[in-house]
């Protein structure tokens, strides 16, 4: 199977704070490839790395083939086409009803209303909506639906690849585990490639086909589901059972 991803030593310091370090990976074509990491240590800085939207300070990264780090402003906006990106913060405008908010990036490259509103329907509807919500406003949305709408956004323009940053952050165990659920649909129907940053361990096992941890600028282990339930690394078991006593130590 290929890689759809190649990450190649990546840094990337913001001033004296150095955030990765030397982070490799390769992600799989048609996978679900998990990423952890507790907070802070540069999940969501890495994945703008590879959208191109934060340049690195060395390393390469390839997306299909191509090194995404020497890309030029024309063929990086082509390239972004590849992508579909559930934010962290799910980063709706609460200016534009539902079905505008999803059909985004179609009504800026200029599709027309009708069409591009058939397309949000069609995607609200893969991710559970009724066509009414069409016509709300995110402000009127309960957290779970807000992540639906944001998730329809995603896949709008039918993405290779799909990353989502936190998906499950900030709701209930069961409206997370229909998060899980529809994470899983989308990947068997769209046949994509999907990255999950998290450090829901919940979510992580029930999504991932493999993982990841990012520690201290590096990806120290790489696994599937099993490799991590039953590692014998320190960091990982520690960050796995959640427990404050370990070799990670956290400043509060
Ligand atoms: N544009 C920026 N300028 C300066 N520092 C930044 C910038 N973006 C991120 N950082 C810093 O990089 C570090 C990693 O941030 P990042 O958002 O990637 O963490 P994360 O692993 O996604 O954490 P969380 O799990 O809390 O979302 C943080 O210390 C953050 O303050
Ligand atoms: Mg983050």
């Amino acid at each position: 199977m290929s890689n759809v991803i190649e990450l190649k030593n990546i840094a990337k310091a913001f001033g004296p704070k150095q955030v990765l370090k030397n982070a490799s990976l390769k992600i799989e074509r048609g996978t679900t490839q998990v990423i952890l990491g507790g907070s802070g240590t540069g999940k969501s800085v890495l994945l703008r790395c590879v959208l191109g939207l934060v340049p690195v300070d060395a390393g390469s990264i390839w997306v299909n083939g191509k090194d995404v780090t020497t890309l030029s402003e024309a063929a990086r906006t082509e390239q972004m086409k590849l992508f579909g990106m559930l934010f962290q913060s799910g980063a709706l405008f609460d200016s534009m009803t539902v079905w505008e908010n999803v059909a985004f990036v179609l009504l800026q490259r200029r599709m027309n209303a009708r069409e591009a509103k058939k397309i949000a329907l069609e995607k609200l509807a893969m991710v559970g909506l009724r066509a009414e919500v069409a016509e709300l406003n995110p402000a009127e949305l309960s957290g779970g639906m807000r992540k639906r709408v944001a998730l329809a956004r995603a896949i709008c323009h039918n993405p290779e690849i799909i990353f989502y940053d936190e998906p499950t952050t900030g709701l209930d165990p069961i409206t997370a585990d229909v998060i899980n659920e529809l994470i899983i649909k989308l990947q068997k129907e769209l046949k994509c490639t999907s990255v999950v940053i998290t450090h829901d361990m919940h979510s992580a096992f029930r999504v991932a086909d493999r993982m990841a941890f990012l520690y201290q600028g590096a990806f120290i282990a790489e696994g599937g589901v099993k490799d991590f339930k039953n590692s014998e690394n320190p960091y990982v078991r520690q960050f796995v059972e959640g427990r404050a006593d370990g070799p990670i130590k956290v400043m509060v």
